[in-house]
Parts: structure tokens; sequence; C-alpha cells
């Protein structure tokens, strides 16, 4: 046996799964798809084939030629879900496997009518990263086990199909009242980027390469937010090469969408919480594009060696932003990532090996050990490497790096293999090994600064000896300085204080939900109560984990609220997304 990914149960030399063909119909009453996913091997194969699954009801299982599988559902691990052990007849090249899906199916969340938009048509969306895939569709649940697929879905009438895929014929389905969409993805993907959603979903037009898909309520301003994507994916195509996706679509999902973004390749899933109003939180849009190249082309092989694909993806972001708003703009936003990730750290503890680039999440799951250090720990880490070998270098390797491993799924060890061989000595030069394998942030990180950022800095930290920004120059503040400036404020203030905030800023009815969420967490945190209304009312309205977990923390930390904490939770909890409900409950059960 040789299980190369903690976190799946597929042993790639029992055989490989090297595309997939889906015919799944699905059922909003019943909450469940069902159908039939016919896995093709690579080469034929005999004896044990596992798979993974999570909460499937598989029925049946046949060969290429209809001969019977016979199989056999293992008991659930609540990490890794059920291992599916196929024992193949001589000679598979095929496997047909009939199965439905639970209505608990974590990668999928059905929403009501009311949970949408237009609220006249349910909504399913799925999210498959980390390993969610496998309450979907039996599968190889492993980044590294790549796959191809062509997939059929049947929907009611009234509603759209769309899939991280490129979309072929639809046309009415077997069933009266329903309607058949087929797509195909020639490029293989890892199974956490199988991607779809079903609703009343709506496109338009950007540029040659890019559509923005959302429900009809919400087209004009999603539209009109990433107007700049075009300019972005000519950026990112300079930074990487070539855009080997053909397509760059993107949905903006219902608020119940529990991340930011999440990089399905051709159709980026985007929380609607980034439509500010004025373009401000359009990097996000720029990290799940630069997944493009550094993470759907060059994918981590497990969790493990996650911080490669989201170390490198913020690296990727912070270059396009610079590219397009500049040098200042990108050293406030290192800035913000920075106070995210001392925030990390002090919450996991000095030491923790949860602090590490490279992690152990063996019998772990990977919802619960998601933090922001493989993102900024990451960053910083790549930044150095730029900064000792110089950019104009480090364009040239990132461009290799890319073209080396495309559609490949790396270890942290291939990737310090290849640097060693294109950039020799630089990994010693910078103390890789601590970086790579050690707790914290060694001291030789990069840092970022501009004049404004110490400007806003030293006005945050003279807050509690009085100092206070200029009204009239405060109001003319970028979000990104308003998120600066609220992050170095202390954490408690006065309830003066916070009426002095709000009151001449507005912070409680911002549009920009960093900044939202930035300042309710300080009010909570300072037992502010005129703030507590629309704090609850937030929390009713986005599902973003991003934006509910510091929230409940802070409501939850204080006696005074934590019963508000609760309330809130038992009103709203029902409408947020399963991995989004299980964060929350484990901070309430704290
Ligand atoms: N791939 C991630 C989202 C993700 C990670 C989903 C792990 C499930 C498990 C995506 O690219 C991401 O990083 N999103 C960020 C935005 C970003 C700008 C840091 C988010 O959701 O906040
Ligand atoms: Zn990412």
């Amino acid at each position: 046996m040789s299980r190369r990914d903690p976190h799946s149960y597929a042993d790639l030399e029992q055989g490989r799964v090297t595309h997939v063909d889906l015919d799944l119909d699905v059922d909003f009453a019943t909450r469940r798809l069902t159908g039939t996913a016919r896995l093709n091997l690579a080469a034929p194969a005999a004896g044990p084939l596992d798979l993974d699954t999570r909460t499937l009801t598989i029925t049946g299982a046949v060969t290429q030629d209809g001969a019977a599988v016979p199989f056999e559902l293992a008991d659930t691990d609540p990490v890794m879900g059920a291992r599916l052990r196929l024992n193949l007849p001589a000679g598979t090249t095929a496997i047909a496997i009939t199965y439905a899906t639970s209505p608990e199916a974590s990668a999928l969340q059905w929403l009501e009518p009311a949970q949408t938009d237009g609220g006249r048509h349910p909504y399913l969306f799925s999210q498959c990263q980390a390993i969610h895939a496998r309450s979907v569709l039996p599968c190889q649940d492993s980044p590294l086990a790549r796959f191809t697929f062509k997939a059929q879905m049947t929907v009611p009438e009234a509603l759209t199909v769309v899939m991280a895929a490129a979309p072929g014929e639809k046309g009415p389905g077997a069933r009266a009242g329903t309607r058949a969409f087929t797509f195909e993805m020639p490029q293989s993907i890892p199974p956490y980027l199988f991607a779809f959603a079903v609703g009343d979903i709506v496109s338009r037009d950007l540029g040659p390469r890019s559509r923005v898909y959302t429900e009809p309520k919400t087209l004009d301003r999603a539209a009109w937010e990433f107007a700049d994507v075009d300019s972005m994916l000519l950026a990112a195509e300079d930074v990487f090469g070539p855009y080997l996706w053909d397509r760059f679509d993107f949905l903006v999902m219902p608020s119940s969408f529990p991340y930011g973004g999440m990089e399905n390749p051709r159709l980026t899933f985007l929380t609607p919480t980034l439509l500010a109003g004025d373009r401000s939180l359009v990097n996000v849009l720029a990290h799940e594009l630069a997944h493009s190249w550094t993470g759907n082309l060059v994918t981590n092989a497990t969790i493990d060696d996650f911080w490669l694909n989201e170390g490198f993806t913020v690296w990727a972001e912070r270059r396009i932003h610079e590219k397009l708003y500049g040098v200042e703009a990108q050293a406030l936003s290192a800035a913000i990532g920075r106070n995210g990730l001392d925030d990390a750290l002090a919450s996991f503890g000095p030491n923790s090996p949860f602090t590490c680039l490279k992690t152990s999440g063996e019998g772990k799951d990977p919802d619960e050990f998601y933090s922001l250090v493989p993102y900024e720990k990451g960053f910083l880490f790549v930044s150095l490497l730029e900064q000792t070998v110089g950019r104009e270098a480090f364009d040239v390797f990132i461009k290799k790096y890319i073209k080396h491993f495309s559609f490949t799924s790396i270890t942290t060890e291939q990737f310090e293999e290849f640097m060693e061989k294109e950039l020799p000595g630089v990994a010693a030069k910078v103390g890789a090994q601590d970086w790579i394998r050690k707790p914290d942030v060694p001291a030789n990180a990069p840092s970022f600064t501009s004049a404004q950022l110490t400007s806003l800095k030293a006005l945050a930290a003279g807050w509690s000896g009085g100092k206070r920004p200029d009204i009239a120059t405060a109001k003319k503040w970028t979000p990104e300085d308003w998120q600066i400036f609220l992050q170095a404020l202390p954490r408690q203030l006065s309830a003066d204080d916070c009426k002095w905030l709000d009151d001449n800023f507005q912070l409680s009815a911002h549009g920009n939900c960093e900044i939202l969420c930035n300042w309710l967490v300080i009010a909570a945190n300072s037992g502010y109560a005129p703030t507590l209304p629309r704090t609850r009312k937030f929390l009713g309205e986005v599902g973003r984990m991003k934006y509910l977990k510091p929230l409940y923390t802070a409501l939850h930390k204080s006696e005074a609220t934590r019963a508000l904490a609760k309330e809130t939770f038992a009103e709203h909890g029902g409408g947020y997304h399963p991995i989004a409900r299980g964060g929350i409950e484990r901070i309430l059960a704290g």
C-alpha cells in the first residue's frame, strides 16, 4: 500500500482515475444529486481500488463491459469520510458507479428561495476545497489525482447550471419539466477544483475572455465592480506567462458563500461582500485569477503543501495589484496582510506546528486548521526570495517554475529541489529550512513600508495619549488607509472614543465589509452597545467566515454579549454554509 496523501484513501499504485463522466440529476425537493460517475482508468487494473466518499449512498458498480464490481463501504472516519473499496475484475478500464449524495453533503449548500437575491428560485452551489469533493462524487480525492471530465446536469427548467468547465449543449432533460446542461473540462484538475452552481443565474461579457455570472438583481453592480478584469488578466500573464484555461469567467455567489473567493478554473466563485461599490476589494479577484497559475497549473500535492498554493498566490496577487494601482497600494496591502499574520500567530501561540509552512495535518480536519499563515508567511517567504535574487531573476524563475510543473501537483520538497537547481545557494542564504519547517516568522522577514503607512501607524499609536486624526483628512482616507488605521488602534476603546469614531466617520454604515467588520469587532471588544444591533444585522447578511468568526469570537468573549452571540446564531445559523456553521459552533462552545 502506498498512500501519499494523509487526507485521502487513494492509493495511486492501485490505479489512477484520469477521466470522469458524470451524469447527475439535481432534486431540490429531496436535496440529493442522483446519477452515475463513470471513472476511467489510465491503464487496465485488477484487484482493490480505494476511493474517497463522504455521506454517499452507493447503489451499484459495473465495469466497462457491464460486469458487476463488488464493493465495500468502510465505516466513516470523521475527518476522512468513508473509504469505498472496489474489487476490480482483471482488465478493468472503467467503472460506472451509480450513487446518490446526502442532503448533508459537506460540499453542497442548498438554499431556499428566501436565501437568494431574487427570492423566487432555490439555489445550489458546491465548495470542494479542501476535502469535500468526495461528498459529491466517489473519487480519488487527493490533489495528486488529477482528472479531466465531462458532465451532464439535469435541473428544473427554470434554473441554469454553471460549472467550472467549458459549457456545451443544453436541451430538455429526460424528465418532464427539466433541462439538461453539458460541460467539458479538457484540462486536468485536482478534485478540489470541481465546482458548479444551479440557480437563477444570468451573465454579462466584460472582455474578450471574461464574463460575470450572478443573479439578475446583482448583475449591474457586479459588472461595474469587476470591470478591470481584463487588465488584471493581462497583468497576470505578464508575471506568469500565457493563461492556459481559455476563459476567465466568474460567479458572484449568494451571500452565504463561506469564502472570499474560490479559484474554480474557468469559473472563479466570489463572495458578494466584494461589491463595495468602489472597487476597493478587487484584490480578491486578482488573487483567484493568480491561482490560475499558482494552484491550478502548479498544485499543492497535499494540504501539507498548501502554502505553495496560497503563499505564491498572495505574492502574485500583490504583484498584479502593484502593476495596476502602484507601489504605495502594494505596501499597504502587504502591511494589512502582516497585521493579519501577527493575529494568526498570536492565536496559535509561539512554537505552534501550525505556523510552519510545511504542515503535518494527518488526522486533522483541514477546515479546522485553515489560517492566514500559509498565505501571509508564504507571501513573506516568496517576497524574501524575490528580494534576494532581484526581481528580474525571480520573474524568470517564476515563469520557469510554472512551465516546468504545469498540470502537476507537487510537494514542498519538489519545489525546494527545483529551486536549488535554478537558484543554487539561495535557499541556504535565506534560511529556507527555518522558513519552511520551523514555527513562527524568522527575523529576516521583509518588511513593507511607505510614508502613508508610517503616518497612519503613528496616529493609531498615539490614540491612547489623546492623538486623533484630523477629521477632514481622515474622511478622504482610502479603504486601505482605514483598514491599517483600525488594525493599529487599541483593541478596546472607551465609549466616548467609539462614539467619536462612529459619529464622525459613519463606520457602522460603511459599505466596505473589511472596514465594517474591523470596526464592529473593536466596538464589540469595547463593550460599546450602540453598534450591537448593526452587528446582529450584519451577521444575518453575510456568510463569509472571515467576518463571521472574529465577530462571533468578540461577542462570545464578553459576558455581556455572550447571550447575544447565541441568539444571533440561533436566528441566522441555519442560513450559514455547513462549514461556517461548524466553525461558529466551535467558537460558541469554547
Ligand atoms: N482557495 C482559497 C479558498 C479556500 C482555501 C477554500 C482552503 C477552502 C479551503 C481562495 O483562493 C482564497 O484564498 N480565498 C481568500 C481570498 C484571498 C484574497 C486571501 C478568502 O476566501 O478570503
Ligand atoms: Zn487563495
